[in-house]
């Protein structure tokens, strides 16, 4: 997904923008996109460095350099499961559960197999939609609090 099309993005950019785009505040910065995608990808690193304008060595350097920041889910897949206000509140606490029981894994854990990674994000940038979950980067909207793997289940492997 683009960073231009991807809601993510937009509430990376907001978070940063209330910083004030300052070379200084790159862990906040960090934490916020952790809190946002679950883990800090090489994109999301990307983009920092050009919104802080601070050079990408600098900002994989300090990503790498703290244990709190994950760089990459373990697994083959992913599935980030929304736990920010309005996710929460229709329901994103049973999802997870669901999930976790599904996979015998909890929050921040990979199966055995390495073939699912279960993370957790604060907001993703689509309250709207709520309750969301991120499957592989794709955002799944409305996600039903009965089924939640419902049309994703067959891809985990
Ligand atoms: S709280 Fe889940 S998308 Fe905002």
């Amino acid at each position: 997904m683009s960073t231009a099309t991807d809601d993510r993005y937009k509430a990376l950019e907001k978070a940063i923008k209330k910083l004030g785009y300052e070379k200084s505040s790159l862990l906040e910065v960090l934490n916020s996109a952790q809190g946002i995608f679950g883990y800090l990808g090489i994109d999301t690193l990307k983009f920092i460095a050009k919104r802080l304008q601070l050079p990408y060595s600098k900002v994989y350097g300090v990503a790498t350099f703290y244990n709190n920041f994950k760089l990459k889910p373990k697994g083959r897949h992913n599935i980030v499961v929304c736990t920010g206000t309005a996710c929460h509140i229709k329901g994103s606490e049973k999802i997870l559960q669901k999930i976790e029981q599904r996979y015998g894994i909890k929050a921040g854990g990979t199966t055995s197999d390495e073939a699912l990674s279960l993370l957790t994000a604060r907001c993703v940038g689509t309250c709207s939609v709520a309750p969301v979950i991120v499957f592989d980067e794709q955002i799944k909207a409305n996600v039903s609090l009965e089924n939640p793997l419902c049309d994703i289940e067959e891809s985990i492997k």
